[in-house]
């Protein structure tokens, strides 16, 4: 039985007709999950929205960056990590902060486990009611701009509006870098964001949707580096509420997030400066479950 959740079904009537009844715990387990440090944007937003939770963040980054793998291969990495993560932690909802895993896994996820997956998708609709030119820019791992998912969201949402895919190589590399407190190039930096400001006809992009979770970690300079200023969207608080009203049962003011953990699929990356980074993110507690990818 899972010891830490927010609810449980008890079903003691079972095969009598009557419906299971739910019995409110007091501190639900969120795993936040993702293939590297990106997840800590939604992480720390998710923590403020609901104190009471004990949160563990899974960073497959044995298997980082998703960005590079085919559809078929990242379904079956996913599948694999989940299914020890699950085992190991017994979550009671569980946040895939990726963009490029949430546009392809979730309906694999679950079908799989008996539990609520939130994912992390393009922010295309809030993007297509905020411009103001009609011009808007989808900033993503190459992997998220090839899905169909992303389409459909474009044709269901902004099919009225100009969007340009930008599927930038090395940003999210970039973002841990940065994070690990290493030194990031200016110039890189621009040059990956570059395709996402466009001039047409007297117009030009004015809304730019941050649909991988590593970049909000370089906002600021994102926004130095613009050639012009944009409103950049960041999915996060929009996570963080949708987990809240799920738990509704883990807002408990006064109640501090206790027991957070760091889970690392390879931890070869844990510098100092990233186990400080992660401190700040209140995650202090750091675990390997060594999974390497397969080749
Ligand atoms: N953070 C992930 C996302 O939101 C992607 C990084 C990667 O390529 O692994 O898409």
């Amino acid at each position: 039985m899972n010891s830490l959740g927010t609810t449980m079904q008890v079903d003691l009537l079972a095969g009598t007709g009557y419906r299971p009844f739910t019995i409110p715990r007091p501190q639900p387990t969120i795993l936040v999950f993702d293939s590297g440090l990106g997840g800590l944007t939604v992480l720390g937003r998710t923590t403020q929205a609901c104190p009471g939770a004990h949160i563990v963040y899974a960073a497959d980054d044995a298997g980082f960056p998703y960005g590079r793998l085919s559809e078929n291969a990242l379904i079956i990495r996913v599948l694999a990590v989940m299914e020890r993560l699950v085992a190991r932690f017994h979550p009671d909802l569980v946040v895939i902060a990726c963009n490029t895993a949430s546009t392809l896994v979730l309906p694999a996820l679950r079908a799989r486990f008996a539990i609520p997956f939130i994912g992390t998708v393009p922010a295309i609709k809030p993007a297509a009611a905020a411009t103001r030119s009609g011009m808007i820019s989808v900033l993503a791992t190459p992997g998220t701009v090839a899905r169909d998912y992303t389409r459909e969201l474009i044709e269901t949402y902004a099919a009225s509006r100009r969007v340009t895919l930008v599927g930038a190589t090395r940003l999210a590399g970039l973002a841990e870098q940065a994070l690990k407190g290493e030194a990031v190039d200016d110039a890189v930096l621009a040059t990956e964001i570059a395709p996402c400001f466009v001039e047409a006809d007297g117009r030009r992009t004015d809304v730019v949707t941050l649909s991988c979770t590593h970049y909000p970690l370089l906002l600021e300079r994102m926004k130095r580096l613009a050639p012009w200023p944009v409103e950049w969207i960041d999915p996060a608080p929009a996570i963080a509420r949708r987990v809240a009203d799920l738990l509704s049962s883990a807002r408990q003011p006064g109640l501090a997030c206790r027991d957070a953990a760091a889970v690392f699929t390879d931890g070869v990356g844990l510098t100092g400066p990233l186990r400080i980074a992660l401190a700040g993110y209140g995650l202090a507690q750091v675990v390997i479950e060594p999974m390497p990818l397969a080749n």
